[in-house]
């Protein structure tokens, strides 16, 4: 007789074994429960998603009364007051110019639409080779197969080649593993942003309609932008008429302690693509966010972007939506992570004196501890000692000791956190608890 877990096929899991996959069934504030009622803390909000936290009966109340109203319709010739509402409220909150919101379902379907959208405009006004895009190495922006295609991650793609062509990586700003420069963040900032310019003029400027970049990399475990590199690829975009995508996928929504990731450090993007917070996941949910110069194009009678998807601007979706940002502003939501963020950056840092930790980076609520064999080398671990460190024990042992969060090695072996933002000093405590015992652990092992 097969049982339920005999035909769920989970996302970028190992199925064998899978009948043990741990079950959540409840969630309160930034706790969840499994199906034997023991209690952990989410210190991933989910997948970088939940940022109100868990069981919120006035999100959920906004969804049912949606669905009440009206389920769904779609944005293909016609509107509904939610979708409208939303996107003019993203619109007012996006930096600069940004105002008009292409509603996805997801993340990789907001970065496959700026894409497209790329390459539509620049047909349009009268540079049709301008194609290809740069992206940096690690870092990941999706699976769709143009999404994958931008992706900078070799594991993730071999299976599925050919794919798209015409993509080019850079190297990240992971400044801990610099090849040069590792003692001066800006000489760093400087030679990361000069990477680019290299790319764009090795493909040839005409060819290259965008550069994908997020404000902090989450896959490598969160590398922040060192001082002036945002300006400095703004400048070189510029010179190039090549496009700034920002992929805040994560970073917007008061990740960094800002609505979008881009405010943080400064910088005015031509297109954001962003989706998980939006809706604090009580709903899924994507955006596009083009500059008015993107969209001028499209003003044109006759014009149209031929690009969409039945449940982008989802009626429930973006009824959450607007209730999330209200809430934001109601309860002072980036405030409050602005006001905590330096606690949550101390706490982790008093990991440090572990012989395991050899780096703590990042910014706001979004942090990756990075594991070494040897702090003095920063040597890193092999490859069976990585399966066996992260898979074999820190992953299980993590959340056996009450804490949800992940343990990855796309790069470099390192813990990501990243909690809901209504986290406080007690929330950073336990977690700092539960890793010093589970890395103490794990470093007697070795
Ligand atoms: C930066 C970034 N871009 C794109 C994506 C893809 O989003 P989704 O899984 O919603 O398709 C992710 C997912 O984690 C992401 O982190």
């Amino acid at each position: 007789m097969s049982t339920p877990a005999d035909h769920l096929w989970m996302h970028f899991s190992r199925m064998a074994g899978a009948d043990k996959a741990p079950v959540i069934v409840r969630g309160e504030g930034a706790y969840i429960w499994d199906d034997r009622g023991k209690r952990y803390l989410d210190g991933l909000a989910g997948l970088f998603v939940n940022q109100l936290g868990h069981g919120r009966t006035d999100l959920a109340a906004v969804a049912a009364e949606q669905a009440s109203t009206l389920a769904y319709f779609p944005l293909w010739s016609y509107a509904h007051p939610s979708a409208r509402e939303l996107a003019e409220k993203v619109a007012s909150l996006a930096p600069g110019d940004l105002d008009h919101v292409f509603f996805t379902s997801g993340g990789g379907e907001a970065v496959e639409s700026a894409w497209k959208l790329a390459k539509n405009y620049f047909r349009l006004t009268g540079k049709p080779q301008k194609h290809k895009v740069i992206s940096r190495a690690i870092a990941y922006h999706g699976t769709t197969h143009g999404a994958l295609s931008i992706t900078g991650l070799p594991a993730l793609k071999q299976m599925f080649e050919p794919l798209v062509p015409s993509t080019f990586r850079v190297p990240s700003t992971n400044i801990y593993r610099a090849p040069l420069h590792g003692d001066d963040p800006e000489a760093f900032g400087r030679w990361a942003a000069d990477q680019i310019e290299v790319a764009i003029e090795q493909e040839g400027p005409d060819t290259v309609a965008a550069v994908f970049l997020e404000p902090v990399q989450n896959a490598g475990g969160c590398f922040p932008p060192p001082p002036g590199y945002f300006q400095r690829v703004r400048e070189i975009c510029d010179r190039h008429d090549v496009l700034l995508v920002s992929d805040e996928v994560i970073c917007a929504f008061g990740r960094l302690g800002t609505m979008f990731g881009a405010e943080r450090y400064g910088y005015q993007p031509d297109i954001i693509t962003c989706a998980k917070g939006l809706t604090s996941g009580y709903a899924p949910l994507g955006a596009m966010i083009a500059s008015a110069r993107l969209f001028e194009p499209f003003r044109e009678p006759g014009a149209m972007f031929a690009h969409g998807y039945t449940f982008g601007g989802h009626p429930v979706a973006t009824a959450v939506g607007l209730k999330n940002l209200q809430i934001f502003e109601q309860e002072g939501v980036l405030e409050h992570v602005r006001a905590n963020e330096a606690g949550f950056r101390a706490t982790l840092e008093r990991l440090s004196d572990l012989p395991i930790v050899g780096d703590v980076r990042g910014d706001g609520y979004f942090y990756g501890l990075e594991l070494v064999k040897d702090k003095a080398t920063k040597e890193t671990f092999d490859d069976a000692e990585s399966e066996r460190l992260l898979r074999g024990f820190l992953s299980t042992a993590l959340f056996d000791a009450g804490l949800y969060c992940r343990a990855d090695d796309r790069g470099d072996p390192v813990i990501q956190l990243s909690p809901p933002l209504i986290c406080d000093q007690s929330h950073f405590d336990e977690i700092e608890q539960v890793l010093r015992g589970v890395l103490t652990e794990a470093w007697s092992r070795l």
